[in-house]
C-alpha cells in the first residue's frame, strides 16, 4: 500500500491534498444542524447528475416526442420511474437545501469579511441553478412547460430597444418551439452542469482559503497553539465526514419519504398540468412557476406595467436577485453571529423570511382575490377581484427590499453582545 501511494504521491500531491483539505484541515469544533446544509448540497448535486445521465440516455429533445419520450421512461425503461421522479424530488429537495443554507449564511453572518466571496460565488451558483431548473422544467413539454417556459421567455421582449430581437435570438424562432427545446435540452444537460460543478469547486477553493465560519462567529484562526494548530479547531476528517453522515442517513430517509410516496408533492414537486402534454392552443387556467421560483415571480407581478409594459417588473424581479450579491457590504454589524447581534437585526430578520415565504405563497395563487373577499369588498361597494393578493404581494416586496435598504441603519443601531474571544461549546 505504501509503495502504491508513494509512486503515486511523487506524480500527483494525493497524500498532501488529503492532509490540506480533510486529515489537517482544522474546523471549529461547534458546528450545529446548520453545517449539514453544505455537504447536502454536494450530495444533491451529484444525484441530479447521476440521475440526469440515465435520463438523457432516453429522452428525446424534439416537440414531437419529447413528451413520448417522458411517459416511455415513466412506463416502459426498466427503474425509468425511480430514476426520473429521483431527478424530479432532487430538483425540489436542492433548493430547500440551498435555501436552508444561505439561511445559515444570515443567521451566523459567514458573508461578512473575510467570507465576500465565498458567498458572491454562491450567489451566481444560486442563480445558475434557477437558470438549470427553469429549462429543465421545459424538457417534459408538458402544458406548464410550454406555458411557463411562454411567459418567463417572453419577459425579455420588454427590455426596451433590443427586446424583440432578444426574444427571437433566444428562441431560434417566433414561439417557443423545437428550436428553444432544443437548446433548452443542450444548455440544461451540458453547459450548466458544467458550470455548476466549476463554480462549487471555486466556492470550497474560497472556502478552504479563509476556513469556515461557526455559530459563535468567532475566528478561530486568531488563537493558535504552539504548533500552529487552532485551539477550537478539529481535523475535517474523520469528525466531520462522520457527522455528516447522521445529516446524509436523516435527508435521505425525508427524501424516500417523498419519492415513494407522494413524488407531486401534491403539485408542488410536479404540477398536474405537466402530465399533460403541451398545446399551444390551449393556455392553462393558470400559469405559475415551481414554488423555488415563485418568490420572484409575485415581485415580478407586484409591479404594474408602465405603457403596457412589462418591463419595471422585470427589472424589480432581477434587482431582488442582485441586491443579495451586495449584502457583505450593507451589514455594517461589528459581530457576526445572530447570537450577539443587537435586536433590531433579529427582528428585520424575521420579517424577511417572512416575506420571502409569503412572497412565495402569493405566486402560487391566481391573481383573482379569494370569494369571502370578493364579497366583503362588494358589501362595502368596492368591486376590486384582484386586489388582495396584489395588496399583499406589494406590502411583502416593500419589506423584502426594505430588509435590504435599511440594512446600513438597522445592524449599526442596538447594543450588540460581547463576542467571546473562544468558542462557548
Ligand atoms: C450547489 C450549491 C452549493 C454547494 C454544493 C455548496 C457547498 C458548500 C459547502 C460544502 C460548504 C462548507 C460546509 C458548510 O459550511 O455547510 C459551504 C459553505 C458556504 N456556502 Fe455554500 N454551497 C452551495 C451554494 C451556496 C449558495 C447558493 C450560497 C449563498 C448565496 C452559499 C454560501 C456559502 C457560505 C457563506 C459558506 C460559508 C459558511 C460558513 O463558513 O459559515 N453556498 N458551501
Amino acid at each position: 500500500m505504501n509503495k502504491n501511494k508513494n509512486w503515486i504521491d511523487q506524480r500527483f500531491p494525493l497524500t498532501k491534498v488529503w492532509n490540506e483539505h480533510l486529515a489537517e484541515y482544522y474546523t471549529p469544533r461547534n458546528f450545529n444542524f446548520w453545517y449539514f446544509f453544505g455537504s447536502l448540497a454536494l450530495l444533491v448535486l451529484v444525484l441530479q447528475l447521476v440521475t440526469g445521465i440515465f435520463l438523457t440516455m432516453h429522452y428525446k429533445p424534439d416537440t414531437a416526442t419529447a413528451f413520448a419520450s417522458v411517459e416511455y421512461i415513466m412506463r416502459d425503461v426498466n427503474w425509468g420511474w425511480l430514476i426520473r421522479y429521483m431527478h424530479s424530488t432532487g430538483a425540489s429537495a436542492f433548493f430547500i437545501v440551498i435555501y436552508l443554507h444561505m439561511y445559515r449564511g444570515l443567521l451566523y453572518g459567514s458573508y461578512k469579511a473575510p467570507r465576500e466571496l465565498i458567498w458572491i460565488l454562491g450567489m451566481v451558483i444560486y442563480i445558475a441553478l434557477m437558470a438549470e431548473a427553469f429549462m429543465g422544467y421545459v424538457l417534459p413539454w408538458g402544458q406548464m412547460s410550454y406555458w411557463g417556459a411562454q411567459v418567463i421567455i417572453s419577459l425579455f421582449g420588454s427590455i426596451p430597444f433590443i427586446g424583440p430581437d432578444l426574444l427571437i435570438w433566444i428562441l431560434g424562432d417566433y414561439a417557443v418551439g423545437d428550436p428553444a427545446l432544443n437548446r433548452f435540452f443542450s444548455l440544461h444537460v451540458i453547459a450548466l452542469p458544467l458550470i455548476l460543478v466549476v463554480l462549487v469547486f471555486l466556492h470550497i477553493v474560497a472556502l478552504h482559503t479563509v476556513g469556515s465560519n461557526n455559530p459563535d462567529g468567532v475566528e478561530i484562526k486568531e488563537n493558535k497553539d504552539e504548533g500552529g494548530i487552532p485551539k477550537d479547531g478539529i481535523p475535517f476528517h474523520p469528525y466531520y465526514t462522520v457527522k455528516d453522515i447522521v445529516g446524509v442517513v436523516v435527508f435521505l430517509m425525508l427524501f424516500s419519504a417523498v419519492l415513494f410516496y407522494a413524488p407531486a408533492l401534491n403539485g408542488y414537486f410536479l404540477e398536474a398540468a405537466n402530465f399533460v402534454e403541451a398545446n399551444p392552443l390551449k393556455t392553462p387556467e393558470h400559469i405559475a412557476p415551481l414554488w423555488y421560483l415563485t418568490p420572484f415571480y409575485t415581485i415580478l407581478r407586484a409591479i404594474p406595467p408602465i405603457l403596457g409594459s412589462q418591463f419595471p417588473g422585470v427589472l424589480a424581479m432581477f434587482a431582488a436577485l442582485l441586491i443579495l450579491v451586495v449584502l457583505p457590504w450593507l451589514d455594517r454589524s461589528k459581530v457576526k453571529s445572530i447570537r450577539y447581534r443587537s435586536w433590531p437585526y433579529k427582528v428585520a430578520l424575521g420579517v424577511f423570511v417572512l416575506s420571502f415565504v409569503f412572497l412565495g405563497w402569493l405566486g402560487m395563487k391566481p391573481v383573482i382575490s379569494p370569494e369571502w373577499y370578493v364579497s366583503l369588498a362588494g358589501s362595502i361597494g368596492m368591486e376590486i377581484e384582484t386586489a388582495l393578493y396584489l395588496i399583499l404581494a406589494r406590502f411583502f416586496s416593500f419589506c423584502y427590499f426594505g430588509f435590504f435598504v435599511f440594512m446600513p441603519w438597522f445592524t449599526s443601531i442596538g447594543q450588540t453582545k460581547q463576542v467571546p474571544s473562544r468558542l462557548t461549546e
